[in-house]
């Protein structure tokens, strides 16, 4: 059943749910903010239990967006919004809304991987894209074929951590251009020899450098590190904000943000929920590999704050 499930290419599943509705807890008749709505699997479970009400549900990918306003055409109260969630927080707030209940799941879904056209896979053949916005203007192949051997560089090494980014530099500015992500991905697993272990999973030698131009094309740390803020602004006193990262940097952020603005200060906006990240078990793991890097952190808005 599961694998019938796995080869529909337009098929998520959702990360750490149960985990999502024991922090966020939902209530019948609270509002909920949906950052990353993506196809909507924890934003049905959510609007389930919070009876439709009024929801706002934000995602950059038009896919996406096309998706949920079809599966949400009769609820009127769920509005669906095309925009990245930066832009939809500053517009949020500036129009006074706030919520009870917030969810960012971020990085990309399981059909951003699966359909090779949108170029986020090393495993599949596509053209070097990666817009998770495919409305925006930088691509992965604007990067990886004009960026400077020193920017290539910095970009390898702030986003992929790998410390083997001025060998990839020089190798991409020297063998350019590269149209798909499988030249691209071929050419350089072919200078880094062998795939690193991690545990009993080799991955592919050129997976950092993916995921560095990926979270470059799509800006996903600045979008975070400024959104953050703005979700504890968002929330309603009581509410609850959980977000799932996927990338160490990502986690170091919310750690921070959320420990800037809980922890044991006298002035504290939030309490933290969860001391440390909450992840995947076992089973999880295998029934959806992609959880594996997945960390949940949630806090809850103080009731007496502004
Ligand atoms: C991990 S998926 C979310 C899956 C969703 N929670 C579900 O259960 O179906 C992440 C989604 O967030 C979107 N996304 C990532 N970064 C974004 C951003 N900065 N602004 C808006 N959407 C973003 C992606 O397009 C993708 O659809």
């Amino acid at each position: 059943m599961h694998q019938n499930k796995n080869q529909n290419k337009h098929f998520h599943i959702p990360v750490l749910s149960t985990h999502v509705l024991q922090y966020l807890d939902p209530q019948a008749g609270e509002t909920y903010l949906d950052l990353t709505a993506g196809y909507g699997g924890h934003a049905s479970l959510i609007l389930e239990r919070t009876l439709h009400a009024p929801s706002s549900l934000v995602d950059r990918d038009t896919n996406a967006v096309e998706y949920l306003t079809e599966a949400y055409r009769a609820q009127p109260s769920v509005k669906i919004l095309h925009d990245d969630f930066m832009n939809a927080s500053e517009q949020l707030l500036k129009t006074g809304k706030r919520f009870d209940l917030i969810l960012a799941d971020l990085g990309v879904s399981s059909p951003h991987l699966n359909i090779a056209e949108r170029g986020f896979s090393i495993q599949q053949d596509g053209p070097l894209d990666m817009r998770m916005d495919q409305t925006q203007d930088l691509t992965a192949a604007t990067i990886v074929n004009t960026w400077s051997e020193a920017e290539l560089k910095s970009l390898i090494q702030k986003y992929g951590e790998d410390p083997r980014s001025s060998v990839i530099a020089r190798h991409i500015v020297e063998n350019r251009p590269f149209a798909t992500t499988k030249e691209l991905a071929d050419s350089v697993a072919g200078i880094l020899k062998r795939g690193r272990s991690y545990g009993k999973t080799r991955i592919h030698p050129a997976t950092r450098l993916f995921q560095a131009l990926r979270m470059r094309v799509n800006d996903e740390l600045e979008q975070l590190a400024q959104s953050l803020p703005m979700w504890l602004e968002l929330l309603n006193p009581g509410g609850r904000l959980a977000v799932i990262s996927f990338h160490s940097l990502e986690d170091r952020l919310v750690k921070r943000v959320f420990t800037e603005h809980g922890g044991d200060r006298y002035d504290a906006d939030v309490r933290i929920l969860t001391p440390r990240p909450v992840v995947a078990d076992a089973h999880e793991i295998v029934f959806n590999p992609r959880s594996r890097s997945a960390k949940l952190r949630a806090v809850v808005k103080i009731k007496n704050q502004k």
